[in-house]
């Protein structure tokens, strides 16, 4: 896709991996709503590439009523969504029982599915409503990409929720990409390896040293 004058919905863009993607998206000439919690960094992205360009919500993505108002709100200011990128997630780790053999708390596990699964398929249902509004161009109406991990195949200590939520994205690529044939093109998912950021700083040191290889994009 053609990313001048496009606009797209980054999830999880004060920061890392989505910040990253904020800047890339931004270069090529696209304009780009943020969604996340960290305010104070969302408005610095803002700030540098300017409010014609870009736009912070705070919204947090496990929220369906936000995310329905924030996307609404894209669509009034820029006409348009055509591209979304997710990538909000946390990654706090912890073990199934701790060390007196406690189980780990229910709420602990659900709060990450909430986020990085839950979260990821409530923003796509909403954007993907919004694509199936635009013409078709060069065969697409829009592109929705999740961000996964190598923690879907092979969980580290710790990462029993973590692994959980991104199987559950890489599970439900294949049939959202087949849910929405004819009218919104593709959905891809990406898989990563490990890269200094809050979320990666948030595994458990043993977790993150186990990793057994190192700090690169993996596709
Ligand atoms: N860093 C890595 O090595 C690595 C590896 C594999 C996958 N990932 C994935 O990449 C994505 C980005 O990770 P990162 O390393 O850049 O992390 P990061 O912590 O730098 O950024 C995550 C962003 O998500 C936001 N966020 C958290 N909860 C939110 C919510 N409920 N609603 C809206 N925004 C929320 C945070 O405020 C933050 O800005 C995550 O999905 C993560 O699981 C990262």
């Amino acid at each position: 896709m053609d990313l001048q004058n496009k606009v797209a919905v980054v999830t999880g863009g004060a920061s890392g991996l989505g910040r990253a993607t904020v800047d890339e998206l931004a270069r090529r000439g696209a304009r780009i709503a943020i969604f996340d919690l960290n305010a104070a960094a969302g408005a610095e992205v803002v700030a540098q590439l300017g409010a014609d360009r870009a736009v912070f919500h705070s919204v947090d993505v496990a929220s369906a009523t936000a995310v329905e108002a924030a996307i609404a709100q894209v669509v009034t200011k820029f006409g348009a969504i055509h591209v979304l990128i997710n990538c909000a997630g946390i990654g706090p780790a912890k073990k199934i029982l701790d060390r007196d053999s406690a189980p780990m708390p229910l709420e602990d596990f659900t709060k990450i599915i909430g986020i990085n699964l839950t979260g990821s398929f409530n923003v796509a249902r909403c954007a993907a409503a919004a694509m199936a509004k635009n013409e078709l161009e060069n065969g697409e109406r829009g592109v929705i990409i999740h961000t996964a991990s190598v923690a879907a195949y092979e969980g580290q200590v710790g990462q029993c929720a973590y692994s959980a939520s991104k199987g559950g994205v890489v599970g439900m690529t294949l049939p959202m990409a087949r849910d929405r044939r004819g009218w919104v093109s593709r959905a891809n998912t990406a898989g990563w390896r490990c890269i200094s950021s809050k979320t990666a700083t948030s595994m458990a040191r043993p977790s993150a040293s186990m990793v057994p290889f190192a700090c690169s994009r993996a596709e």
